[in-house]
């Protein structure tokens, strides 16, 4: 902890002089050589890539005039190829124009600054300098009007608009409170997004060395900085923010759809110390009908902490542990770390020595720093058979009935000063040498995409789970993401909520807190609260750290245990929903839950609005993170909006005052909404009650489709068709309301054998016509609430109910 020394006045450093700073100066010469565009400046070269329409992608060589070596190899992050047309050149007096079909780029001869402009000559975006220093350490900046908003930039703190903030893009290990001051922390998703009046667009910096975002100390404009490596950025067009995030995860790819049960609720915990303890908990949880579909096994289920081993006393029998959890319908998550614990009669230590598949120090010698096990070697995953190697090492996991794993400590963590491997360390890159601080943002990602593809190739066809700590741009096509060692406090939960609507705006739509805080003592109320508020972000897992107060949910009495058995309950009767959401996620990368202004872009009360999230884009969540708090403001942008839990009917575009209890959180369905539900089951391997329910909420004036997906939850089938998706149409006029339901594709057997469609807030009157009752069907009326019955729509029949008002 400081104390106010650290701000005594011989402690403020002198101001260094600014340093001298060189730019591209004027444009000396323009050519198009292959699939790039050329830019010769004064003093360096700008290389030019078109990578699809409404995505360009800048490259500075500083002081390099001739095109003899342009590197153009970018990282692992972009998975999308340039392509092969080039648009023409024009010239004017005092710019070139390159036109592609979203972004016209605008060059200035005089300075060689560059202007995006949109179709109607709407200027986008403005790039006023690139300019490096004698290290070649590149700044650029970008003017933008005073009414510019930020998000993006991954997994950071503060609240969800970045305007007047500054981070570090460096991935580290912070136990320390995570705070607004806090810069860095174990992600470094270098992707912001601008929203300015009417437009947004993005910038990617592929960069995987230290950088910097800073939003703050000029006015009116923001600035990038690199400090080893390429400025390699992508310029990313919107107009809305949703299309930036399309092409965004165009560029750096989707999520793969995970296994369901990875959607379910995963219970964890710094450690629980033996099987029998596993056993019990999970046994625990279906005599208390809690839903759980997982359970992770922190560093203590290892043999002195030797990764891939198992404690023989405390674990001496995992295949029998996970059969007869898989019996209870959980799985178990355990933790891998990087480090190898340096001991020559380790398998793994040694294969890893032999196999040359260490990172290296100058000397050639293995970069060894403190970890769990003491001293340890560690992986050096930018070499294709090192990941290999590594990822076919969780046979061992696989063998022993485990699906999923959690990836820590993968920024690397080193027990030190520095925090993270010597930054000198060498990394092979499958023969092209590379220094560890030039990539150091890359080591988890590549960790991850070695566990992923391991797990992938060792599983017969089922889908993996991945969770990671770590990770750079593009770690949505391996992992989901926790957001490591926050505390049980109430800001944390708060916190938690910009930093995962972040994260989904940065491509990362399966992340989540540790429910209920990591370190530090959760309370009831808080465990409460948080678990409500964690029943609808897309990774749920109550994690907890071994010197704090147990928090599993009975731990603080039949209160609290009931109002988190009801949540849970609430996640798995959402889980149509939730599984729908997570299948848009890995087809389009909108993300499953979403701040406000994703939905509503032109509401500026939403721009900052970050205490309050959707799921998807029609069920809007106002939890409570405060305590002895029984009601909160929440608002409800333009449209009609119903209380999920009463049925009472609000106006929107204003704020309200919700009623919360304890065991409520405020939620509210918008109104058009189709919310598909199911009776909850104590975990996804169990089978239901086969019934599917649709609440339809009519307004009178509503036209909405949803998109209901749903396959066996568990392999690639889906893949080859087999699965279901179902187009609900509801369209609302003063004389009736048709509601239809299009079998888009009927490939899978399916679930739900029995659906039931409540039509709320449409006022059945005895002159009301019902047309186009599938057969079996039934109907039936409750105090003006129409419900219909009938078996699971089949054929490719389109069925189509059209209620006569
Ligand atoms: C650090 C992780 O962030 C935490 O979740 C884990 O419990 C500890 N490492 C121990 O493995």
């Amino acid at each position: 902890m400081l104390n106010s020394e650290a701000i005594s006045p011989d402690k403020i450093e002198n101001l260094q002089p600014a340093q001298e700073l060189l730019g591209m100066g004027r444009i000396t010469g323009l050519s198009q050589e292959g699939n790039l565009l050329i830019v010769k400046g004064e003093h360096g070269i700008l290389a030019l890539h078109k990578m699809s329409e409404g995505i360009i992608r800048i490259k500075l060589f500083p002081e390099l005039l001739t095109t003899g070596n342009l590197d153009m190899t970018g990282t692992i992050a972009v998975v999308k190829e340039a392509e092969h047309h080039l648009p023409e050149i024009q010239e004017t007096k005092e710019t070139y124009l390159w036109e592609t079909k979203h972004v016209i780029l605008d060059m200035s001869k005089a300075d060689c600054s560059l202007r995006f402009i949109d179709k109607a000559g709407n200027k986008v975006a403005d790039n006023n300098l690139l300019a490096w220093d004698e290290k070649r350490a590149v700044t650029g900046t970008f003017t933008v009007s005073p009414e510019a908003h930020y998000y993006g930039l991954g997994e950071k703190t503060g609240f969800l608009d970045k305007r007047g903030e500054r981070y570090e893009m460096w991935n580290s290990d912070v136990f320390s409170p995570h705070v607004p001051e806090t810069e860095a922390l174990y992600q470094s998703i270098p992707f912001l997004i601008v929203h300015e009046p009417h437009m947004a667009y993005g910038i990617f910096l592929d960069n995987p060395g230290r950088t910097f975002f800073d939003m703050r100390s000029q006015k009116d404009i923001y600035s990038m900085q690199t400090e080893t490596g390429s400025f390699d950025v992508y310029f990313i067009a919107g107009p809305q923010i949703k299309d930036v995030l399309k092409r965004y995860t165009l560029l750096t790819g989707r999520m793969q759809l995970p296994p369901q049960w990875a959607l379910g609720y995963h219970q964890s915990r710094y450690s629980y110390l033996s099987q029998d303890e596993v056993l019990q908990l999970a046994n625990t949880f279906r005599e208390k009908d809690i839903p759980c579909d997982a359970i992770h096994l922190d560093i203590h289920h290892m043999n002195e902490y030797r990764v891939f081993t198992f404690d023989p006393v405390r674990f001496p029998d995992p295949l029998a542990m996970t059969r007869e959890l898989r019996e209870l319908g959980i799985r178990i998550v355990p933790i891998v770390d990087p480090g190898v614990k340096e001991d020559t009669h380790y398998k793994i230590y040694n294969e890893g020595v032999e196999g040359g598949r260490l990172c290296l120090m100058k000397d050639g010698e293995p970069f060894v720093g403190p970890v769990w096990p003491g001293p340890s070697v560690f992986p050096d995953f930018t070499d294709d058979e090192t990941r290999e190697w590594w990822g076919d090492l969780h046979r061992f996991y696989m063998e022993a009935g485990i699906e999923g794993i959690w990836n820590d400590m993968n920024e690397p963590a080193v027990f030190g000063p520095t925090m993270t491997m010597d930054v000198e360390t060498v990394h092979n890159n499958n023969g092209r040498p590379v220094s560890h601080g030039a990539v150091h943002n890359l080591y988890g990602l590549l960790m991850c995409k070695a566990t992923a593809e391991g797990l992938q190739r060792n599983l017969d066809g089922r889908r993996p789970f991945v969770l990671t700590r770590a990770g750079y741009a593009g770690i949505q096509r391996y992992a989901a993401v926790w957001t490591g060692d926050n505390r049980s406090y109430w800001e944390h939960m708060a916190m938690s909520m910009p930093m995962v609507l972040n994260l989904g705006l940065s491509g990362v739509a399966f992340a989540g807190p540790d429910v209920g805080g990591f370190a530090f003592h959760a309370s009831g109320e808080l465990l409460a609260r948080w678990i409500q508020m964690g029943a609808l972000f897309p990774f749920f897992r109550n994690h907890s750290e071994q010197s704090s107060l147990r928090q599993e949910p009975w731990s603080f009495g039949p209160e609290i245990e009931n109002i988190c058995r009801d949540y849970i309950k609430l996640r798995y009767r959402l889980m149509p929903l939730m599984y729908s959401l997570f299948k848009e996620a890995a087809e389009t990368g909108m993300p499953v839950i979403r701040p406000l202004i994703l939905e509503y872009p032109s509401d500026s009360v939403v721009y900052n609005l970050c205490d309050q999230f959707l799921l998807g884009s029609h069920l809007l969540a106002a939890p409570v993170y405060r305590p002895g708090t029984t009601f909160r403001a929440v608002y409800l942008p333009e449209g009609t909006w119903y209380d999920y839990w009463t049925g009472e009917r609000v106006e929107g575009r204003d704020s309200i005052v919700a009623q919360a209890p304890l065991n409520i959180m405020p939620l509210y369905v918008k109104g058009g909404a189709i919310l598909p539900q199911a009776e909850p089951v104590s975990s996804t391997l169990m089978e239901g009650n086969g019934n599917l329910r649709l609440d339809v909420y009519c307004t009178g004036s509503a036209n909405n489709i949803f998109e209901l997906y749903d396959d066996d939850g568990e392999s690639y089938a889906y893949e080859k068709g087999k699965y279901n998706l179902f187009k609900l149409h509801l369209l609302e006029s003063s004389e009736a309301a048709e509601f239809s339901i299009d079998p888009a594709h009927l490939g899978y057997t399916g679930k739900w054998m029995q659906w039931t469609v409540h039509f709320k807030n449409l006022q059945i009157t005895e002159h009301s016509q019902i047309e186009g009752l599938p057969d079996g069907g039934t109907v039936e009326t409750d105090a003006g609430v129409l419900t219909l019955t009938f078996p699971q729509p089949k054929d490719n029949v389109r069925l189509r109910v059209k209620i006569n008002k």
